[in-house]
């Protein structure tokens, strides 16, 4: 049967997949016979709608199913993979030796995996705030959390060096190194939260809060922020709507409106929050869905980088708790000291989490997280459940989740983050000033976002505008990313040892990259 064919028996599926651009219909394999067509035996009449526009994702589902489903699918391709990312059929117009590894990797990956940039990079060193590529020309890089206290940094690697050629095993042993790492790590939480589970990644740490949860609740629904992004596991994908996935999301996942500081005044931020948790929760009610929690990332980031004040979070978490519900704080972004003011993200709000779930900077690139929880709520959860993970917490993460807090502590990086990440925003609000396309500067320590517009007037979202910039930056070879539900917000995020110089040429490249627009 031809792609003909399916049009003129008048398949939805196929008009609706053709009207919309960026989607094409490709015919499953055929292994059975319906209503005179060659179909698959297990979903009949089954075509699969093949996104072949930059999209990734392929979504295979019963025709009258397709129209009702197409608008979940279209935004959610355009989500958090798509920000900034480089067009891989656009690898031929790159030098040979990148179009090269672009064309391997897609080789060898295939359609899933993304790049940054219009002309990605091929890194071959890092060094405190720089990243170096083949050709040695040296980035700004104001990007990156993962190394937070610096690329490369000289002690992480000596801790984790000396550690790896010691010992390093699974979890199931006796040393010593793991409970003072979890000692002093819990030490920098509020006392009430003083039991560590360790894991490798964000996504294993919100999925097993997501599990404590509905345990000690008993619960499954779960509130979450509309643009939110909390890992790749199948239950962590379903509470965060900026992932891509063509799966409906399902009826116990509640999205409600991030506090959006720049469209809302902040007299109303708190109230609206609390109101949205407040008819969230009644709506769960109303559908018999019992209620587990609240998970937030303390800094809003995929939805758009809002820290707002502090303290406007405070009131939506009293209503989770009235409900009987966990308030699970994400930290994988703003924790370990980035917003400058507190180590915490949900410090800044003067609140105890239930859970606290960490990652990304914890080993500044040795892959770690953790949740760190309340032992009423583990103690729960251990009655029914055990939790094992092989490599969570292993000889060489405690060497390396040492030495981070080690260099926080000892190069004062927290009140670094907090001066520089002040002195950059003013210096931006600054240039904000004299023309129309930077709408907001807002942040929190070295976390700052800056809201791209068409007019500030209107504060209409500019994604093709945030997205050139970024790749202006990029051409001077400073580095940065996007963010937001409109993809619209700049998104600097550099190692916590960015100082004032940095700052210095970071706002040097950007008045350039911004003036590039008009
Ligand atoms: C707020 C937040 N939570 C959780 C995660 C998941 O972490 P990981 O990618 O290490 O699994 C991320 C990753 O980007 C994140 O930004």
């Amino acid at each position: 049967m031809t792609l003909d064919a399916v049009h003129r028996f008048g398949d939805p599926l196929y008009s609706t997949a053709r009207e919309n651009r960026g989607f094409d219909l490709v015919l499953p394999k055929v292994d059975a016979v319906c209503g005179g067509m060659s179909i698959r035996t297990e979903q009949p009449c089954a075509p699969v709608v093949k996104p072949v526009h930059r999209s990734p994702y392929i979504v295979s589902m019963r025709a009258n199913e397709f129209a009702r489903r197409l608008e979940t699918i279209m935004d959610a391709t355009r989500k958090i993979l798509e920000l900034n990312a480089f067009d891989m059929d656009a690898a031929d117009k790159l030098d040979p030796a990148v179009m090269s590894l672009v064309n391997r990797r897609k080789r060898a990956f295939g359609p899933t995996s993304m790049l940054f940039y219009e002309r990605p990079l091929n890194l071959v060193k890092g060094e405190g705030v720089w990243l170096y590529d083949a050709d040695g020309t040296r980035y700004l890089d104001a990007y990156n959390n993962v190394p937070s206290v610096g690329h490369c940094h000289p002690r992480v690697v000596e801790a984790v060096s000396r550690q790896m050629a010691t010992l390093n095993t699974h979890t199931r042993y006796l040393y010593d190194n793991i409970y003072t790492y979890a000692e002093r790590l819990l030490g920098t939480m509020p006392d009430a939260v003083s039991n560590i589970v360790f894991t490798c990644t964000g996504s294993e740490s919100a999925d097993l809060a997501l599990r404590i949860a509905r345990v000690v609740t008993g619960g499954k629904g779960f509130i979450v922020t509309d643009n939110a992004y909390h890992g790749n596991t199948t239950a962590v994908t379903e509470i965060s709507p900026s992932s891509a996935s063509p799966e409906p999301r399902p009826d116990y996942i509640v999205p409600i409106p991030a506090p959006d500081t720049y469209r809302y005044p902040a007299r109303e931020i708190g109230p609206r929050l609390s109101q949205d948790v407040r008819a969230a929760i009644a709506g769960m009610k109303e559908r018999n869905i019992r209620f587990a929690g609240f998970i937030a990332d303390s800094i809003f980031s995929s939805d758009g980088v809002f820290p707002g004040e502090p303290g406007f979070l405070a009131d939506a978490i009293a209503e989770v708790r009235k409900a009987g519900g966990v308030y699970i704080a994400d930290e994988v972004q703003p924790g370990f000291g980035r917003t400058g003011e507190k180590m915490w993200g949900f410090d800044r709000h003067g609140l105890v989490p239930d859970m606290v779930i960490m990652g990304k900077p914890m080993g500044n690139g040795f892959p770690m997280g953790g949740v760190a929880v309340k032992p009423d709520l583990l103690t729960a959860f251990g009655s029914t459940s055990g939790y094992f993970n092989t490599f969570g917490g292993n000889p060489v993460a405690a060497a390396a989740g040492l030495a981070v807090l080690d260099v926080l502590e000892s190069e004062g990086l927290q009140l670094n983050a907090f001066e520089t990440g002040a002195y950059l925003r003013s210096e931006l609000r600054i240039a904000g000033t004299s023309g129309e396309r930077i709408g907001d500067v807002r942040g929190a320590g070295l976390y700052t976002g800056i809201e791209i517009v068409k007019y500030r007037t209107s504060r209409e979202p500019d994604r093709d505008g945030a997205e050139r910039i970024v790749n202006e930056l990029r051409r001077r070879n400073i580095l940065i990313g996007t963010a937001g539900k409109h993809g619209n917000v700049l998104k600097i995020r550099p190692p916590l040892c960015f100082a004032r110089e940095h700052a210095d040429m970071f706002l040097e490249g950007f008045t350039e990259a911004l003036a590039s627009l008009e």
